[in-house]
């Protein structure tokens, strides 16, 4: 056991640093297409998506990321060059053990780990459900709402202290006011992490990365699924006698984490609650229809979930019986959803070894620009509610993606 920069952990286990990254240069846009791209993507996002699927050679297969990305890709913690003059707070590491985590954070800048709030299942059974968040506010100041998910390495803490990088460029940029926003990151850890020691007996916890696709609780008799953890927390700061004055939720995620947070909102039924929601770079996306734009013979199922809804019994426990009652409503409802989508113009990289998600695309890219053509199709045109950032050289990073200037508009303003 020992204490190390998270980061290198992610890096090594992402990429396989050691092989060659020759072939991520043969997929990339040059620097004033991208530019083109993303000016294109604020005003027509399906001519914009087309740009994207015409870059030479972006259907190719790549498990690589980050070539001539604005910010290289050892720089995930530090202040992003456009707002070199904001205020930055170092992120917070935690102890490791392997691949699991040995202990998290129990406090970090302004947030406190919260250890008191229970949830209670249908039979009876009693959980802690831990969430990071900025707890030194007057509540009669909250406005806005925003809740973070993790990355696959479970690192809410760090998802929390880059969301409130965010704010302080909210802040200095757009005059968003001080104390007026609540950042609350819901720590899902697994049965890994409970064997090395960061999992407190009462805690919630999954297997694998069942957080990301709205699997049960591993616990003992466990019933409870992680989206209705994120339910209990939206209905936490949308109740008016505790956020007298709240104004807007917004559900974020980028990577693993936005994979769940479109998976959330795909089953959720939040009636009419102010949620908006950014995915950023998500690494496969639930497919609303049975069509894929690549061949999916011998990948008999390509329209399960978590990467379709076509096969009920295979769908979360947490949103199975309204897709059964009324799969058009939910999918309507998705669509009318307030939604950003964000893709870094070079995160063209992240193949998977599962044809399920490959038959989306061969990459992240091409796979986002997939989905909005998809949407485009489902919706007979655009959903009016849908907005598209597609961000010039930025890959998969998960603070630049959060930093970039659309994005930090779009969730705190
Ligand atoms: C990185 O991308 C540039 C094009 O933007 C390309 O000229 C260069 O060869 C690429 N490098 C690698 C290692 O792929
Ligand atoms: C930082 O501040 C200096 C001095 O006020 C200013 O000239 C510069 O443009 C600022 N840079 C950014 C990235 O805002
Ligand atoms: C933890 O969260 C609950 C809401 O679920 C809140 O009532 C309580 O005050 C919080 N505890 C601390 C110590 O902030
Ligand atoms: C799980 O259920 C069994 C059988 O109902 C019960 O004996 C046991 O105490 C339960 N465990 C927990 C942690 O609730």
């Amino acid at each position: 056991m020992y204490y190390r920069n998270f980061l290198a952990l992610a890096l090594v286990a992402a990429t396989g640093l050691a092989s060659a990254n020759v072939d991520l240069g043969k997929r990339q846009a040059s620097h004033s297409e991208q530019k083109a791209i993303h000016n294109q993507g604020t005003t027509d996002p399906v001519a914009a998506a087309k740009a994207v699927l015409a870059i030479k050679n972006i259907g190719e297969q790549g498990s690589l990321w980050a070539n001539d990305s604005l910010v290289s890709g050892d720089e995930n913690g530090k202040q992003v060059p456009w707002a070199s003059n904001v205020t930055f707070h170092s992120l917070p590491a935690a102890q490791v053990d392997g691949e699991s985590w040995a202990t998290v954070p129990d406090s970090f800048d302004s947030f406190t780990l919260n250890k008191t709030t229970k949830i209670t299942d249908r039979k009876g059974v009693q959980l802690t459900m831990p969430f990071y968040i900025n707890s030194k506010y007057t509540a009669s100041n909250i406005k806005r709402a925003i809740i973070v998910w993790p990355g696959m390495w479970r690192d809410s803490w760090r998802y929390a202290a880059m969301t409130n990088n965010a704010y302080e460029i909210a802040k200095s940029m757009y005059g968003v006011e001080d104390g007026s926003v609540l950042i609350i990151a819901p720590l899902f850890l697994n049965e890994g992490d409970k064997q090395s020691g960061s999992v407190a007996d009462d805690y919630v916890f999954f297997k694998d990365a069942g957080w990301s696709v709205g699997g049960t609780t591993h616990n003992e008799n466990g019933t409870i699924t992680s989206f209705a953890i994120i339910d209990k927390l939206i209905d936490y700061v949308t109740n008016t006698r505790e956020f007298p004055n709240l104004e807007k939720v917004v559900m974020v995620g980028h990577s693993l984490g936005a994979q769940a947070n479109q998976r959330y909102a795909v089953l959720s039924d939040r009636g009419n609650k102010p949620i908006s929601y950014w995915f950023g770079n998500p690494g496969a996306y639930t497919w609303l229809s049975n069509k894929r734009p690549d061949s999916t013979s011998g990948c008999d199922n390509f329209d399960s979930w978590p990467n379709g809804i076509g096969n009920a019994d295979s769908v979360s426990v947490y949103g199975r019986r309204r897709l059964k009652k009324n799969k058009d409503g939910l999918v309507q409802d998705f669509l009318n959803r307030e939604t950003m989508i964000a893709l870094g113009l070079t995160d063209n990289g992240g193949h998977s070894s599962s044809c399920e998600k490959n038959v989306q695309g061969a990459n992240r890219l091409q796979k986002g620009a997939n989905f909005i053509l998809h949407l485009n199709d489902v919706n007979g045109g655009f959903p009016e509610q849908f907005k598209v950032n597609f961000v010039p050289r930025v890959s998969h990073q998960d603070y630049p993606m959060l930093a970039n200037l659309d994005t930090v508009q779009y969730i705190f303003t």
